[in-house]
């Protein structure tokens, strides 16, 4: 029997009451296909935050690097935002992408046909949407330094800085070719090379690394017309690949496409070994959600299918992935709905009976 080992991070808010779910799933495709799942659990955010003055611990980056994949709930909440504060509960999720080297934020988003009338656009627009966005995750604006705020004459003053590296572009655009060349083979390269130097060298090395796939097509867009194309013409983008900031804010416009957040999963992924797996670090789109934590109403969704995309992309288990989806799929048409996406005029799933449900159905 195959052993694999995974870190569970619940983290703040539903991240527990989801990642649950998640576990309940895995129970299941454990028993029918005979592996074992060790798992490790600690916790990060706010939650270590309060415990230990610290959202991520080295302990737990340690504790993460000797797994074979990580399922992340989510950080954050109302009670650490201050903005002054030294310690956020975000710095959980940036020094987990950073220390893990994960560099490479997946996030497929997909409409399901008996989802087509339920999201805030024209069934027309979305029902043939299907493109994954792949965001550059360690590097940009999020960790450029100097970041800091100080106070001159003139008043408060604030900086962030955006650096890339010739590298730290290539390796993630290059990515986004090989993804193409499995899917639909066109790649959309987004930036702001009209106003960005660093904009400017990653639409220099896109065109560089095309060489090399001549089979995919390549379009550049600029990343405001990105934002307007995502709406207007979603069904035409097959794969899109961007930096850090700029996928960040696509792809929460990206995933109103699917229906709602709570139906988008993601991976981050770092160097893949030679048979296309490695580790990673999967977690549902969607945040801590704090004004419905504990109320066990929260959809586990994205994050079920989260732990579909660990099976599959870090531990080289395809059979099961597709087996959790499957389940996902039947339990949704069915009309077995969370709230966010529930039909008119039936009573929302609950949480870890919308959990139970896709678990026997696998
Ligand atoms: C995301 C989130 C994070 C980000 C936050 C929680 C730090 O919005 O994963 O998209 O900005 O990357
Ligand atoms: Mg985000």
């Amino acid at each position: 029997m195959a052993t694999y080992k995974i870190g569970l991070l619940p983290g703040d808010g539903i991240g527990p009451d989801v990642i649950a779910e998640a576990v309940k799933v895995l129970d299941v495709v454990e028993r029918k296909f005979g592996h074992q799942f060790e798992y490790s659990e600690d916790i990060v955010g706010g939650a270590a935050i309060d415990r230990y003055r610290n959202a991520l611990r080295p302990s737990t980056l340690a504790m993460c690097k000797k797994q074979d994949a990580i399922l992340f709930g989510a950080v954050g909440g109302p009670k650490w935002d201050d903005p002054r504060a030294k310690v956020r509960p975000e710095q959980a999720i940036l020094g987990l992408r950073k220390g893990l080297g994960l560099f490479a934020n997946i996030r497929p988003v997909k409409m399901y046909p008996f989802l087509a009338n339920s999201t805030a656009l024209k069934r027309d627009v979305v029902k043939d949407v299907d493109m994954v966005v792949l965001r550059e995750l360690t590097g940009g604006i999020y960790f450029g330094k100097p970041q800091k705020r100080w106070k001159d004459k003139q008043g408060r003053k604030a900086v962030d800085t955006l650096q890339y590296s010739e590298k730290e572009m290539e390796r993630i655009i290059r990515l986004g070719f090989d993804i193409a060349r499995g899917r639909r083979k066109k790649l959309t390269s987004v930036d702001k090379a009209n106003i960005l130097d660093t904009s400017r060298l990653w639409r220099e090395i896109a065109t560089e690394v095309a060489m090399d796939y001549p089979d995919v097509e390549l379009e550049h867009i600029l990343v405001d017309a990105c934002a307007m194309h995502l709406i207007r013409r979603p069904a035409d983008f097959d794969v899109i690949v961007t930096e850090n900031l700029f996928g960040d804010i696509l792809t929460d416009e990206a995933s109103m496409l699917a229906g709602s957040m709570g139906m988008l999963p993601s991976a981050s992924l770092g160097k893949r070994r030679a048979d296309g797996t490695g580790p990673g670090m999967y977690e549902p789109i969607h945040g801590s959600a704090p004004d419905i934590a504990g109320q066990g109403i929260a959809s586990p969704v994205a994050m079920i299918l989260s732990a579909a995309m660990m099976l599959r992309l870090s531990l080289g288990l395809e059979d099961e992935a597709v087996a959790i989806e499957n389940a996902v799929a039947k339990i949704l048409r069915a009309g077995h709905r969370p709230a966010d996406i529930a039909l008119k005029g039936k009573r929302p799933v609950k949480t870890a009976r919308l959990g139970t449900l896709i678990a026997k159905a696998i």
